[in-house]
């Protein structure tokens, strides 16, 4: 039995191509949702649109500081593993829920397998890193998305015998829904669409707390990105983090916020370019995945959203000062810009009148990366 573990939005969509694999190979398995991430929008909303069997345990945690959730997770997760006896405990990504719940299967020696293992910003400020560096100690296999993984594992002195280069998973996923998400009617609902094509628009996502937690950056941020509204509409479809931290610094007035997906809503109010970023509420995979798909330029500081936009060919431009995916800065189309306003504006407004060379896929970037993973579990198990 295997046990797969999702806590927060970013892991929903790693999970799906797992679960197609297991079943195909009927290799039995539970759904572990740690309740990290609980609204319908950030959680419900990917399963139903990836058609992913419901989480077969619920733990219910919810938000906290750090150590409140982890520690949660953990007391919970841990009284669940003592009950079931997983043969092996699958966690994803870099979330406080992958770290939580590996260090209590290693612990009761149940075998962890970490996937999207070795990613590295070499930056300890980001909670993520701290969960990535102690998640991959303590996991007996280490399923890498780039070369770049491999060696910095090999650096930290992870016997070679446990990694295993098998691509990306996200990006499996993604590939098997680009067309469906295509279809998805966010273009014409947000009146993006125009005389038979789609007009120019930028996309943005934020949520780092190192973007958006301290109010004279965020206000900058939004002094930027308006800049940019006044060129082209930007629709950010706001997490609720950021828009908490915007009614609490009094800067909500900063974005033009609307409810697209009440049902009386009326896009005649996006019309005639509003000049501010339109806020919408935060969008299920398939409209975000449309939304991505058909931009101009993508500006977030998500760590898997410099993954897609690579896929998909459409510009990014990373509001970080480092990133754990350096591939997609050297194959594919992500631009690492920091927060300072002055580089942002020039690189967007670069990128809008020059556009950018179309540049390589990653290695194992096929959509196959899950059936490679899932190849070498039936040979272990
Ligand atoms: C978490 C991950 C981050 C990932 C992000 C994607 C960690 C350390 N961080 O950050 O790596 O990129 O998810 O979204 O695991 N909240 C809600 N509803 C929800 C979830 C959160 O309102 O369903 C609000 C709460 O106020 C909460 C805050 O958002 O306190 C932050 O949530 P949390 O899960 O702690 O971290 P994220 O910022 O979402």
């Amino acid at each position: 039995m295997v046990f797969l573990v999702a806590g927060a939005r970013p892991n929903f969509m790693k999970l799906y191509p797992i679960v197609e694999e297991l079943m195909k190979e009927k290799m039995k398995y539970r759904i572990i949702h740690t309740g990290q991430h609980y609204d319908k929008e950030m959680s419900d909303a990917f399963f139903k649109d990836l058609g992913l069997p419901e989480p077969d345990i619920h733990l219910g945690i919810g938000s906290g500081t750090h150590a409140e959730q982890t520690a949660q997770i953990m007391i919970a997760f841990e009284k669940v593993c003592i009950k079931e006896r997983p043969d092996l405990i699958m966690v994803v990504g870099d979330v406080n829920s992958t770290v939580a719940c590996a260090l209590v299967a290693a612990k009761l020696l149940i075998p962890v397998a970490h996937v999207e293992a070795g990613l590295r910003s070499f930056d300890r400020t980001m909670p993520e890193e701290i969960n990535r560096l102690l998640t991959d100690q303590i996991s007996d296999f280490l399923f890498t998305t780039c070369e770049d993984a491999n060696r910095n594992l090999i650096r930290e002195g992870i016997p070679e015998e446990k990694i295993h280069f098998v691509g990306n998973v996200m990006i499996d996923t993604l590939l098997k829904h680009l067309e469906m998400a295509k279809k998805s009617g966010m273009i014409e609902r947000l009146g993006l669409a125009r005389d038979g094509g789609v007009i120019a628009y930028a996309l943005i996502t934020l949520h780092r707390p190192s973007n958006v937690d301290d109010p004279r950056t965020l206000k900058k941020i939004f002094g930027v990105l308006n800049e940019i509204a006044r060129k082209i509409p930007v629709i950010f479809p706001v997490h609720p983090r950021t828009l908490k931290r915007l009614q609490e610094f009094g800067l909500k007035g900063q974005i033009n916020y609307v409810d697209v997906s009440a049902a009386n809503f009326d896009k005649s109010c996006l019309d005639g370019r509003p000049l501010r970023v339109v806020g919408i509420p935060p969008l299920g995979y398939l409209n975000f995945l449309c939304l991505m798909s058909k931009a101009a330029l993508v500006i977030t500081d998500s760590g898997g959203i410099q993954e897609e936009t690579t896929i998909l060919g459409v510009p990014c431009l990373t509001l970080r000062n480092n990133t754990e995916r350096p591939v997609t800065v050297r194959e594919g189309t992500n631009f690492v810009v920091g927060n300072d306003a002055r580089r942002i504006k020039e690189k967007a407004l670069d990128i809008l009148e020059n556009g950018i060379r179309r540049r390589r896929i990653p290695k194992y970037w096929d959509g196959k990366a899950a059936e490679r993973i899932v190849k070498i579990l039936t040979k272990s198990f």
